[in-house]
């Protein structure tokens, strides 16, 4: 009765991994009870999650081939945008479809931006990362989820988008994402892991807070439309500045690494799963976020739905 904080499946997003190429769905070994999806099976899952009253689904491909440039990422016929456009055409606008855009998935070596001279060029990748998500509005995406972290990224997606007649098109940035050790599960369902060196040239420094102020602050003038913070449970102070200081819609990443660790503790019977999984949603919650990214999401849609 007097309990502050509120934990509903409307509040929850779920990440969804599709791959180019299987002819069924292949669980990742290191998230146990998570899959990358044939198109079908991906159909499938969002079916379930829509009944559950689960309102979105985040997006990720794992195309076929990958290379330098990332081509499969903005290919109309590519790994995400053919899911784009199965999905809609079976759920229509029971779900919101958000697209992750980034290159790590479709480049050879790894890395979420292009190389030039072993290091990533911001401002080439940005091209690529306005051609991706021309490439997801005209497959059907509602929002799009730029997530590599490259300086001017929202802008230069929100241009894209508007020249190109897709002004409704939303945008979740990725506003104060990380470099973290709880993203590794996540390089194996992804494929992505890079070939060479680590992600810190472009994500944020755990050390630092006032930064990642900056660094939302920046995305919300450049036209994002919900900011996200991102993992979640190693930064729910920064959560909870963010959405103290901006008010905006907020979103928090309950990131691979969190539910590998949650799952591996319960597989030992060292830890009470679903009371753990609770209490984790509602501290994310109670921090700030309005929505949370977790791959929990169907397990405690069903459980709220039917105790
Ligand atoms: C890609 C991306 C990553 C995640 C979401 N988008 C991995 C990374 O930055 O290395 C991590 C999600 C998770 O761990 O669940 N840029």
């Amino acid at each position: 009765m007097v309990r502050e904080t509120t934990l509903a499946p409307h509040h929850l997003i779920a990440p969804l991994f599709v791959k180019e190429g299987v002819s069924r769905p292949v669980e990742i070994e290191a998230m146990p009870g998570q899959h990358q999806h044939t198109v079908s099976s991906l159909v499938e899952a969002c079916g379930v999650l829509a009944e559950l009253g689960v309102p979105a689904i985040l997006l990720f491909g794992i195309p076929a081939r990958k290379d330098a440039e990332g081509t499969a990422a903005w290919d109309p016929d590519g790994i995400v945008q053919q899911a784009l456009r199965a999905v809609r055409a079976e759920f229509g606008d029971r779900l919101v479809l958000i697209g992750d855009l980034c290159l790590c998935e479709y480049t050879d070596h790894g890395h979420c931006g292009l190389l030039k001279g072993g290091a990533v060029d911001n401002d080439a990748t940005l091209e690529a990362y306005a051609r991706i998500a021309v490439s997801y509005a005209a497959a059907g995406v509602d929002f799009v989820g730029p997530s590599g972290m490259m300086d001017g990224q929202v802008g230069a997606v929100r241009r894209a988008l508007d020249g190109h007649g897709y002004p409704n098109v939303a945008i979740m940035a990725y506003a104060a994402k990380y470099a973290s050790a709880f993203y590794g599960p996540f390089r194996q369902a992804a494929e992505s892991q890079p070939r060479d060196g680590d992600r810190r040239g472009y994500q944020m420094d755990p050390g630092n807070v006032d930064e990642a102020l900056r660094e939302v602050r920046a995305d919300i003038d450049e036209g994002a439309d919900i900011v996200m913070v991102k993992p979640a449970l190693s930064c729910l102070d920064v959560l909870a500045r963010v959405k103290t200081t901006f008010g905006m819609p907020t979103a928090a990443y309950n990131v691979s690494g969190e539910y590998a660790m949650l799952r591996a503790a319960a597989a030992r019977g060292w830890i009470d799963e679903q009371a753990a999984i609770m209490e984790v949603l509602f501290a994310i919650r109670r921090a700030g976020a309005d929505l949370i990214l977790t791959y929990f999401a169907r397990e405690t849609a069903e459980r709220l739905r039917h105790g």
